[in-house]
């Protein structure tokens, strides 16, 4: 029943400063992708405006044209990059954290390591590495690797980075284990679409900057109130969108601000606090433990909603399913939805951790090298 938690504050994604959104698109800077322009606008005529939260999540994951299912978006290449994809070491040490997070919890004989959002899969390797490595110690448990990726497009990379081509896709479109394969150690990966999929068992799960692009609903402070944050249609430009408040509270606004919160803008990630009931649950059914590792604040942001493309800031409402978007996390938030049952720790810096799993001793071993061109 260990749950660990930490949250990076300076983690490496080369992104430019965040500064403030603005309330409407620029016109004329980027051309929106017609279907999912077009998808969107459809949607806020028939039913009026849409939640920041579903804006985000088609965005990001419409299973047609979202960014994330249609984009390999990692690396120099691409719009941003990450932590596991400049160094090696990053992973490693998670790997040292996974197998002391083991050991600790007895040495169970069965291990799944779950990765939420796994990237280019650059993480998955570097743990798998040390796994390797620590033969002699993890030698005796029968260990397995379980990725919940909603990408298609990833899905291919991460199978080509850790099983080259010893890998297939399942037949039909509603298997819950949507691809599988094996590693050049022997060991099975199976990808999913939700964490519900993966199978119960003794796990570490990770996710290194999963839950910052889960989608986020944002709420404004007014005199009459609290009132939600909504994507509507520029009345001046048919292909543009704006910001609106809703006239009068919504369901979200009911029911997930905090009585006493303090703050006049409010960005709530309902979605991740359902993922991390469900891993605060298997941890306490199943033991094993978490690690949430982002860009992150302990409930004291208030407007983080930002949008990037080719390594710069992008407006969030421009272009549309072109671009990341992605809102810090809120630890204070995620901790209150894991409830009682695991052990909270952090957040933590990045530096602290790594410092804390040796990194000053691993860069004084040998050189890493990094993931680019990979
Ligand atoms: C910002 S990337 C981080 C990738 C990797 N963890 C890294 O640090 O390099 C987000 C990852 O989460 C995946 N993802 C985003 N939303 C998801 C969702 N709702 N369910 C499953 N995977 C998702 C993306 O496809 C991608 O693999």
């Amino acid at each position: 029943m260990i749950s660990r938690v930490f949250s990076p504050s300076a983690a490496v994604r080369w992104r430019a400063a965040q500064t403030r959104l603005s309330c409407s698109a620029p016109t004329g800077e980027d051309k929106p992708r017609p279907s999912m322009m077009r998808h969107l606008t459809s949607k806020i005529k028939a039913t009026g405006p849409i939640t920041v939260a579903e804006y985000m999540r088609e965005a990001l994951t419409n299973p047609v044209t979202g960014y994330y299912v249609r984009n390999n978006m990692l690396g120099p290449d691409g719009d941003f990059i990450t932590s596991p994809e400049i160094s090696q070491i990053f992973g490693e040490l998670l790997g040292v954290w996974t197998i002391s997070e083991w050991m600790a919890a007895g040495r169970p004989r069965r291990l799944q390591l779950v990765e939420l959002g796994p990237g280019r899969g650059s993480l998955a390797a570097d743990v798998l590495r040390v796994f390797s490595q620590l033969r002699s110690v993890v030698g005796g448990a029968s260990v397995s690797l379980h990725l919940v990726e909603v990408s298609p497009v990833l899905s291919r990379v991460q199978a080509q980075n850790l099983t080259g081509s010893r890998n297939q896709e399942a037949e039909s479109e509603d298997q819950l284990v949507y691809r599988r394969g094996e590693t050049a150690d022997g060991l099975p990966v199976s990808w999913y679409r939700r964490l519900e999929d993966v199978p119960s068992g003794f796990s570490i799960f990770l996710a290194h900057e999963f839950f910052d692009a889960l989608p986020i609903h944002t709420f404004q402070r007014t005199a009459r109130g609290w009132r939600e944050v909504m994507v509507d249609i520029d009345p001046e430009e048919a292909n543009r969108l704006r910001f609106v408040l809703a006239p009068s509270p919504t369901p979200a606004s009911t029911t997930l601000l905090q009585a006493d919160e303090r703050r006049g803008h409010v960005e709530v990630c309902a979605v991740g606090g359902v993922v991390v009931q469900q891993l605060a649950r298997r941890i306490e059914e199943d033991g094993g433990a978490a690690l949430i590792a982002d860009y992150g604040h302990d409930g004291t942001k208030t407007d983080t909603f930002r949008g990037f493309k080719g390594h710069r800031l992008h407006d969030v409402l421009t272009a549309p399913g072109s671009a990341d978007l992605t809102a810090d996390v809120d630890f204070s938030f995620l901790r209150r939805m894991a409830g009682r049952g695991v052990a909270c720790v952090g957040p933590v810096t990045q530096r602290a951790f790594l410092k804390n799993m040796g990194i000053d001793t691993r860069l004084q071993a040998s050189p890493p090298t990094d993931h680019q061109g990979a």
